[in-house]
């Protein structure tokens, strides 16, 4: 099953999606200076996906209100209510379905983030059978959730960052998808921006910033200078519910304008908005359904201890909770292998797969993996470059008993040296000819002879091999550590 919306075209004028399906269960961060067009962006993705799916705004600057005349979202000023009002009305929010727009304009910034974590956190703990998809959109969430303290109190910002990590972290078994933007990455908490696997980012200045983007998207720190000449309105893309490579993309148009812009299309309001708005509001003042309010965090950890702890909830759900939302699943390490085996087998039978970094290559892997509701959790960076340098020698099974002596030989080996050399050492078993220098070429990721040869020259001094050519100029390796020889090689 899956949902695409179109949120814009690629330089060639090709289409781009996301998936709403997929991004229900992966998430999305999206970064970009001011005036880069983080909101613009979120306005197209809300827009086109507002028929399928049900939404909820958490708007800091009122911008989102425009919203609700040509789709029908609810806007719940959040300066007019009560606590206890905001939290009841996420809970009808919850029941009914209700596309909302909580605009916090008319707040101050701690009352604001009092007001978003009331809300968050009742939509959060809406009951099992409540547990409907919907897209949670919170622009500007580094207020939300900050690193460090700013003006604010330290209990307001630790409700704020509470309702926030359970969103990011928690929430999709829940139903709720947090789109999470923000002006500041690295002013962002990070296990708040580290629960998504989706990213737009747009034009970013900081260096800091344009590191951590750069880090997300698996880009070299050389080839992210690139973020910094974005213009408005584009934006890089990856992820499962994206694309699996980084893409640009120019965001297209929206209907609604932000409030005080331009109103361009308005069509008249159809009657169900007004039915749900008085589902949500009527006797509101004397309704007295016990309300559930979330416990505060406990005092006596500080924030950072209690990212941590909230950081340490494992990734993969407990089996208990049912769930409506598409799951990553808790696969037994046989089902664990034979998946990682077929994405390293895709993603080696890629050309010119080899030339790629390994940041590049771990990135494409996790976003594979999350594509098979897997977390990448399960291979590690370190693991997956020697499991992906003994792929890209055909070697998918390490753990099989007909490969133990020949990677017995290799473990010395650092990563970027070993396929080739399992690449030779298989030969050297089949009785199969030595691999000529451009297929040990493309194995080691070069275009250059000299470093092939210079390959060569250093297995043979480590004493891995030994290279004999024979009076007709053919070539054969052998291998007196396992007795073996690949057979000559005919040129
Ligand atoms: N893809 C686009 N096409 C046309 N106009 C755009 C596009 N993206 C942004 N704009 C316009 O650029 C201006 C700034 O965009 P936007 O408000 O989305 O920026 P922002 O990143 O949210 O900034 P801030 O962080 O200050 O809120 C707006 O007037 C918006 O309409
Ligand atoms: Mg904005």
């Amino acid at each position: 099953m899956s949902a695409p919306i179109e949120i814009g075209v690629d330089p060639n004028g090709a289409p781009i999606t996301i998936d709403v399906e997929e991004l229900l269960a992966t998430r999305l961060l999206v970064q970009g200076n001011s005036g880069s067009g983080k909101s613009h962006l979120l306005r197209r993705i809300l827009e086109e996906s507002a028929g399928i799916v049900q939404q909820v705004v958490i708007d800091p600057e009122g911008d989102f209100v425009t919203l609700a005349e040509p789709f029908g979202h609810i806007v719940v000023d959040g300066a007019a209510y009560s606590a206890e009002e905001l939290a009841r009305l996420a809970q009808r929010i919850r029941k009914h379905r209700a596309s909302v727009v909580l605009a916090l304009d008319e707040l101050e910034i701690e009352a604001q983030m009092r007001a978003a974590a009331i809300f968050l956190s009742a939509l959060f703990d809406a009951p099992r059978e409540e547990w409907y998809p919907a897209l949670v959109v919170v622009d500007e969430a580094q207020m939300f959730a900050p690193v460090a303290s700013g003006e604010v109190s330290d209990e307001a910002r630790r409700l704020s960052l509470a309702a926030m990590t359970n969103l990011m972290c928690r929430g999709r078994k829940r139903g709720l998808a947090g789109i999470v933007a923000t002006q500041r990455l690295a002013k962002l908490a990070k296990n708040v921006a580290a629960e998504a696997s989706n990213f737009l980012m747009g034009r970013t200045f900081l260096d800091i910033d344009m590191a951590r983007a750069a880090d997300l998207l698996g880009m070299e720190r050389r080839q992210a200078e690139q973020i910094r000449d974005l213009a408005r309105g584009q934006f890089l893309g990856l992820g499962p519910a994206i694309s699996r490579r980084p893409v640009a993309v120019r965001i297209g148009s929206v209907r609604t304008g932000s409030r005080g812009g331009s109103h361009a299309l308005t069509p008249p309001p159809s009657a169900s908005p007004d039915d749900i708005h008085a589902l949500l509001h009527t006797d509101l003042h004397t309704d007295e359904t016990p309300i559930h309010r979330p416990a505060p965090p406990e005092p006596e950890f500080d924030a950072d201890e209690l990212m941590e702890r909230i950081a340490a909830v494992p990734l993969v759900p407990e089996e208990e909770e049912e769930v409506i939302q598409p799951q990553l699943f808790t696969p037994s390490r046989y089902e664990i292998d034979v998946a990682v085996n077929a994405i390293l087998a895709e993603m080696v039978a890629e050309e010119n797969c080899t030339f790629q970094s390994p940041a590049t290559l771990f990135q494409d892997f996790s976003v594979r993996c999350r594509m098979q509701r897997l977390t990448a959790g399960h291979v590690d960076m370190t693991q997956f470059r020697r499991r992906f340098a003994m792929a890209v020698a055909g070697i998918f099974n390490p753990e099989a008993a007909e490969w133990a002596e020949i990677l017995r030989v290799a473990k010395p080996l650092a990563d970027d040296l070993l396929a080739p050399f399992l690449l030779m050492a298989r030969a050297a078993r089949d009785d199969a000819p030595c691999p000529d220098d451009d297929e040990l070429a493309r194995i080691y990721g070069t275009n250059s002879p000299g470093r092939v040869r210079r390959l060569i020259e250093h297995y043979e001094k480590a004493g891995l091999i030994v290279v004999r050519t024979d009076f007709s100029g053919r070539r054969s390796v052998s291998i007196p550590e396992l007795g073996l020889a690949t057979a000559p090689l005919e040129v």
